[in-house]
């Protein structure tokens, strides 16, 4: 079904999505300790204001086409080791690729043209965070 609100509810979906790895970066941020701990805490606050920002554009596309933003962030696990965690990080990140991709293409079939433009670019910036934490991953 390619209707306006399949759309709303896939985006408020990548809202939750991005609420939740905001909360999960900063959780990250606290159990980050040592040398690898101050690159990761670099890497992590940079992230968290590129996710703020999507999260912000979200909420203004859900509102503009009608909608009602969640509030409520997706949940996550909480492994106990930092590698553990950036493995699962980098995991998400490339899920929320996929899922930016998709919705991507549904907002073009519905002829949303700046709406799919800009999920591409936030596919995209997605894509550079799992790079980003695959580089840190190599070191540790
Ligand atoms: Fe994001
Ligand atoms: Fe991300």
């Amino acid at each position: 079904m390619s209707t306006k609100e399949t759309l709303i509810q896939y985006l408020n979906e990548d809202l939750a999505a991005e609420y939740g790895t905001i909360i999960r970066y900063s959780y990250q941020s606290g159990k980050a300790f040592g040398l690898m701990g101050s690159e990761l805490r670099a890497l992590l606050a940079r992230e968290i204001a590129d996710e703020l920002g999507h999260a912000a554009f979200l909420n203004d596309v859900i509102v503009d086409l009608g909608g009602e933003p969640v509030t409520t962030p997706a949940t996550f696990d909480k492994p106990e080791s930092l590698r553990e965690m950036l493995v699962r990080d980098e995991q998400m990140e490339l899920q929320d690729v996929k899922n930016y991709v998709a919705h991507a293409e549904l907002a073009d079939k519905l002829g949303f043209v700046e709406l799919k433009l800009k999920l591409e670019e936030m596919a995209a910036d997605e894509a550079g965070h799992a790079r980003e934490l695959r580089r840190i991953l190599k070191g540790m």
